[in-house]
């Protein structure tokens, strides 16, 4: 049996790049027998760029919305809010004083926060240290996530090799890092990693208008519709090309090459491909979304059964550290 945890922050609503990247894979990893799945909701996480009380709790359901939608199946696995089970900040004082200071400054999304964010806050240096602790508290094994979160799961690593060498004793088990090569970074309208923070972001869940309104606007270069183009440097095929068949893909990519074929129909073809393959996940999150009674009653009875192990492990922590 392996035990697999993966996280989403509730910093939005969850775009193409969380679903592809993250609950796609995971989900399909849960549907094994032999696997034990911990998901969950980062809504600590989300305090470092988020203020508002109101805006958290939907983000909060928008997350938790979009794993059930996905097939999550919440009876035989276990689905919780990070803050209800606050042993996880325990966890993280004692962690983050075996964490060099000098490693955390190091890291590339506080430099990448450093740089754009104007509320540069002493949470958000600390953030890889309460998500090893999300990792390490639940004794997880294995960790799918998107490319962008690769180094913070190498400071985990590090970081319980180093507090299990202190101690001398396997306090910590050491977690595999899963990156699935096809979806490592989903790049957004723009080219870059997509990303709620860069604003450039698909929402599989809006209203049909609103998300053909959206593909439309994916950055192209100005080539005309006549001129035959290349599909390996065009964002919107890149983003079909993870969504579509290898059939599809091929087809679109000889359209490409041969010309008389314009951005305006990969456009086109993108949205129709993203809006048939997530219908019923689509409904599936409205669903949820208008039964939030439903989402808390499963969220509650997740965090009852998360809390078993946590108890667990943090004991184990505080008898070895001499909490106890
Ligand atoms: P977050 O909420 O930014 O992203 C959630 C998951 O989605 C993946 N992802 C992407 N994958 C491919 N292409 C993209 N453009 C893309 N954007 C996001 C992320 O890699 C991630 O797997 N710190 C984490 C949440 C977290 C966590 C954890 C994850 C907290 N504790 C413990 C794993 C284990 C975060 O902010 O992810």
């Amino acid at each position: 049996m392996k035990r697999i945890l993966t996280g989403i922050q509730s910093s939005g609503k969850p775009h193409l790049g969380n679903v592809l990247g993250a609950i796609l894979p995971a989900v399909e990893l849960s549907k094994k027998a032999d696997n034990e799945c911990f998901f969950f909701i980062a809504d600590l996480h989300s305090l470092t760029t988020i203020k508002d009380a109101e805006d958290r709790k939907n983000n909060v359901y928008s997350v938790a919305a979009a794993w059930l939608a996905f097939g999550f199946d919440t009876d035989s696995n276990f689905f919780y809010r990070q803050s209800r089970i606050p042993q996880v900040c325990e966890l993280t004082w004692y962690t983050s004083c075996f964490m060099p200071f000098s490693r955390l400054s190091l890291a590339h999304s506080f430099k990448d926060k450093a740089d754009r964010l104007e509320d540069v806050n002493a949470g958000l240096f600390l953030y890889p240290v309460l998500m090893s602790s999300d990792i390490l508290l639940y004794d997880a094994e294995v960790v799918p996530v998107g490319k962008d979160q690769k180094q913070h799961l190498e400071i985990t690593r590090e970081l319980a090799r180093r507090i299990n060498h202190h101690y001398k004793t396997e306090l910590f088990v050491i977690p595999e890092i899963k990156l699935d090569e096809k979806v490592m970074i989903i790049p957004g309208t723009d080219g870059q990693k997509m990303s709620k923070s860069y604003n450039n972001y698909i929402d599989i869940f809006k209203p049909k208008k609103q998300l053909k309104k959206d593909v439309m606007k994916i950055v192209t270069d100005t080539k005309a519709l006549e001129d035959p183009k290349d599909p390996d440097t065009c964002n919107v095929f890149q983003l079909y090309a993870t969504v579509a068949s290898p059939e599809q893909i091929e087809e679109m990519a000889a359209n490409y090459r041969a010309g008389n074929y314009g951005y305006g129909h990969a456009k086109t073809a993108l949205f129709e491909l993203l809006w048939t393959k997530f219908e019923k996940e689509r409904e599936q999150y409205d669903y949820y979304m208008n039964n939030l009674d439903e989402v808390d009653r499963l969220l509650s009875i997740g965090e009852d059964r998360a809390r078993e192990t946590a108890v667990k492990v943090l004991d184990r922590v505080r008898k070895t550290l001499g909490f106890s």
